[in-house]
């Protein structure tokens, strides 16, 4: 057993104990608004330079290897952050699991489904080689493309306080950094559901206050509790890098295993190989989640009233009827918050290209 596992155990009962020995009045950080802000890393500050530097290589389809896809094709900031197409795709690879929403993705303590990635630093840096994501291949070949475009050799000197003749300011450490910085700033604060923990009791309506009450009573909240709804976020509770996991499905064998194939990915196992993590994936958070359909690791459950009849039975073995599917949706639009308008960076040119990397014809 890791002691990162261990860990989240004792992690989730004293979350579990003060949820119970404090009923209705939440302890510490069981219930709570959105912050305004995230924990910003101490080897990674966020200055206003390499935020819009972030930026731009966010929407820059040249960050992949046939300058396609930009990182905002499969997390759609004009929409919920993520991929509405069930599962993301480039070069014509389906990838196995849903493209997560990245808004509030800074207040999540590890990253993937199956968390294996401790930081947004080092999921960028994975992605960007993956063959089925950016593909890049090498660390080298991405900084050597960005390297040939003045625009962004003066932007990364800028952002990290190099010397604007030198190349060093583009590595691989700072092209994630400036994306990471970028990604710290994608948050949707003042939910209607935030509103009414900071005392408006007239924010959410009675349908949803019930459906509150029946997330709480029912045992949602055990394990989608905290900032994100997906256990304690980076802090005191639990560090950067360590995740907060649970089994999915919690009881095997019910209808919507094979219906929705929901157990023929194993989650964690495959990262840790360790026995005790077959079927054990990261607590998603639950803010926006009206916006971010289809659900689940797989992208296979098209509705939210599914979801959580899904949830209610696989997690906690309780049929919900109709009225209480309802009310639960009904609590969980409210954790919509305001999505903030993102205006379109200006993109530096490729000498004498067009954007489209490898397309023979943009050479004029
Ligand atoms: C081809 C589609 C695709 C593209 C392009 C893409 N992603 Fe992803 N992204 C995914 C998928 C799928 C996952 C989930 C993979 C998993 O959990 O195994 C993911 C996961 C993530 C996560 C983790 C979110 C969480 O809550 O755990 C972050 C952060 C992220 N991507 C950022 C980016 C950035 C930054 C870029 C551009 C460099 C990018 N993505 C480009 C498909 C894509
Ligand atoms: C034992 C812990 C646990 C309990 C209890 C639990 N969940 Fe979950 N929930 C999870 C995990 C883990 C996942 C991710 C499943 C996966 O891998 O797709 C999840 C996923 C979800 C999703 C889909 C998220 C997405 O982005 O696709 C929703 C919605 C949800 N839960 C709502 C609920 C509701 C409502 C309840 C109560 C009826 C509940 N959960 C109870 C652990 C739990």
């Amino acid at each position: 057993m890791t002691n990162a596992y261990r860990q989240n155990i004792s992690i989730f009962l004293t979350a579990w104990l003060s949820l119970t020995l404090c009923g209705t009045t939440f302890a510490f950080d069981v219930i709570q608004a959105l912050p305004a802000q995230p924990l910003f890393p101490g080897d990674n500050p966020s200055t206003a330079a390499k935020i819009e530097l972030g930026k731009q290589l966010f929407f820059d389809p040249r960050l992949s290897i046939d300058g396609r896809f930009s990182c905002n094709v499969c997390h759609n900031l004009a929409a919920g952050g993520d991929d509405d197409g069930a599962v993301g795709r480039i070069s014509q690879q389906r990838l196995n699991r849903s493209a997560p929403t990245l808004w509030n993705v800074s207040h999540m303590s590890t990253y993937y489904w199956d968390a294996r990635a401790r930081s947004l630093e080092e999921q960028a840096t994975d992605h960007l080689l993956d063959p089925r994501v950016m593909a890049m291949g090498t660390a080298d070949a991405l900084v050597q493309r960005l390297n040939q475009i003045a625009g962004y050799r003066q932007a990364f000197a800028g952002a990290f306080n190099e010397n604007v003749s030198g190349k060093g300011a583009i590595s691989m450490p700072n092209i994630a950094k400036a994306i990471a910085a970028f990604e710290r700033t994608l948050v949707t604060p003042n939910s209607a559901f935030d509103r009414y923990v900071k005392g408006d009791k007239k924010a959410i309506s009675e349908s949803a206050q019930r459906g509150f009450k029946l997330f709480d009573d029912t045992g949602c909240l055990s394990c989608h509790f905290g900032v994100n709804f997906a256990g304690p976020a980076p802090g005191p509770a639990l560090n950067m890098g360590d995740g907060f996991y649970e089994l999915f499905p919690n009881h095997l064998g019910s209808r919507y295993d094979e219906k929705y194939d929901l157990a023929s990915d194993i989650g964690r196992y495959q990262v840790t190989l360790d026995e005790r993590h077959k079927y054990m994936w990261r607590v998603p958070g639950l803010r926006n989640i009206e916006l971010t359909a289809p659900y689940f690791h797989n992208g296979k459950v098209a509705s939210l009233d599914e979801a959580v009849r899904i949830m209610a039975l696989t997690q906690l073995k309780t049929e919900f009827n109709q009225q209480q599917v309802n009310d639960v949706v009904a609590f969980l639009k409210t954790l919509t918050g305001e999505i903030p308008s993102i205006t379109l960076p200006r993109l530096p040119e490729t000498e004498g290209l067009s954007l489209m990397v490898g397309n023979d014809s943009a050479a004029k």
